[in-house]
């Protein structure tokens, strides 16, 4: 099949009604709550978060902006706390770090799993205990490994037998010792993108369960004398919304925790079963809260364990998403306004904003949906379907790919996003030489920069010739 093709009514097929769990509202100024923090609320159409309202905040720090409400991000870590009471909750930094909301998950309580050594940097940074600390990779440096054990980092994720050999290595030349975890792949396909699936077994995380390798690791793990084997981690993938998916996982993995006990003679303490919680981007999605997933996976593991005449060993889970996803939001400036008529005599209202796929890749990354509104007036114009895009030179630079927005938005509104906490400020990159944008907590009617705008001198800082 020809990978081109002439451009005709099927690129434009569904585009003025949208998509079908998109529903054309009365009024296109009020909010859906369920998909904004906890403290947002509109006042004379101007979008207010933590008591700051945004076209305020804008006037000092600019857009594009990330805007994350304390309250709710500390909301949400309190509730995975509270109801996996007897769990350790571990935060997953790679959905969005910096040493502030590092302070805070600890104060809530919650542990946190670093992935990378730049992560584990700011998380000591921020004064973060390491031995509260876990920490992934499918291919951790030997240096990495180093550091990982020197700072006392409380439990190490180990991936490959390549990464046990050098973990083995490590904990030798240091003389200290190694707490470990082993990354088994349960073969679950869970219900969502495929590069967001991760416990099905043709790609490159873990070890197999079905082809013995999780056990050989485990056998070569309790072989060395300076690595202590916690337990068995799984994580089935991101963004998913129901349990069965962590069903089949636990089954499978506490099956290979219980013939562990019988076949190696060591009764693991621990098993981690991964993050992955959903939350709700747009009114197609509909999470479960942590208070109903505790129950859930409770009585998983509980029968699990039953089943199989073993004791339970302590659990853990890795939420990452679930807890900033819903607590942030962007602010863009909407720059132009385009309505391109479309063969068939349809049109589409194309709406440009400050940034795009540099503070937000997911819609390109993954084909995500998100949603908008504005955030800086009201308006008695009727809805219109629109496409909010970036300034970035790629067609596929695309926001919101479908939104109903009134009809008169124009040049110099504020647009806000919501849902932007997790995997947008933390996959952001430097395209086309953007800035990155600051993220700005929100709380109390008091707004504190926690990551400022970057500046020309920080893009031209790494490039050499700037400097001659
Ligand atoms: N634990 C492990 C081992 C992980 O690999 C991940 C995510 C998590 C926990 C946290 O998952 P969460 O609760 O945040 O779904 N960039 C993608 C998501 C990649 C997830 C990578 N691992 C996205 O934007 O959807």
């Amino acid at each position: 099949m020809s990978p081109t093709h002439e451009a005709g009514w099927a690129h434009v097929e569904g585009a003025l009604r949208g998509p079908g769990w998109l529903r054309p509202p009365a009024d296109a100024n009020p909010l859906v709550a369920s998909l904004w923090s906890s403290t947002t609320h509109k006042v004379d159409g101007n979008l207010v978060v933590g008591g700051v309202s945004l076209p305020d905040l804008v006037a000092n720090v600019n857009t594009p902006a990330y805007v994350l409400d304390e309250a709710d991000l500390r909301a949400r870590a309190r509730a995975f706390r509270d109801a996996f009471a007897g769990y350790d909750v571990y935060y997953a930094g790679k959905a969005f770090l910096c040493t502030t909301v590092a302070r805070w998950i600890a104060e809530e309580g919650l542990s946190l799993d670093v992935c990378s050594d730049g992560e584990l940097t700011v998380a000591l940074r921020a004064g973060f205990d390491p031995a509260r600390i876990g920490y992934h990779g499918n291919t951790k440096t030997e240096v990495e490994l180093m550091r990982a054990v020197a700072e006392g980092v409380g439990r190490i994720v180990v991936d490959s037998f390549d990464e046990i050999a050098r973990l083995e290595r490590v904990t030798a030349s240091l003389g200290r010792p190694a707490r470990v975890m082993v990354r088994v792949t349960a073969g679950v396909e869970a219900h969502t993108h495929e590069y967001i699936a991760t416990a099905h077994e043709d790609q490159k995380f873990g070890f197999s369960i079905t082809a013995g390798d999780a056990l050989e690791a485990v056998r070569r793990v309790v072989a060395v004398p300076g690595l202590e084997l916690l337990g068995l981690h799984s994580h089935i993938g991101s963004q998913i919304f129901d349990t069965s998916g962590f069903e089949v996982a636990a089954r499978r993995v506490l099956a290979l925790h219980a013939q562990v006990g019988e076949e190696v003679g060591v009764t693991m303490p621990e098993l981690d079963l991964g993050g992955g919680f959903g939350i709700a981007y747009t009114t197609q999605d509909d999470p479960s809260d942590p208070a109903q997933l505790a129950i859930e996976i409770t009585k998983i593991v509980e029968h699990e364990c039953r089943a199989l005449g073993i004791g339970q060993p302590r659990l853990s889970i890795e939420p990452g998403r679930a807890i900033v996803g819903p607590a942030m939001c962007t602010v863009y400036t909407v720059g132009t306004v385009k309505r391109v008529e479309l063969d068939g005599g349809a049109a589409r209202t194309y709406v440009s904003v400050d940034g795009g796929m540099s503070d937000n890749i997911r819609t390109a990354l993954y084909d995500a949906d998100y949603s908008c509104t504005i955030a800086s007036r009201n308006s008695e114009a009727p809805p219109t379907l629109a496409r909010v895009v970036g300034k970035h030179c790629e067609a596929g630079d695309i926001v919101v790919k479908d939104e109903f927005l009134p009809g008169d938005v124009r040049p110099g509104d504020l647009l806000a996003v919501p849902a932007t906490g997790a995997y947008c400020r933390s996959m952001a990159s430097n395209y086309n030489h953007a800035l990155r944008p600051p993220v700005v907590a929100v709380r109390d009617g008091v707004a504190t920069t926690l990551i400022r705008r970057e500046t020309v001198d920080d893009l031209l800082a790494t490039d050499l010739g700037a400097h001659e």
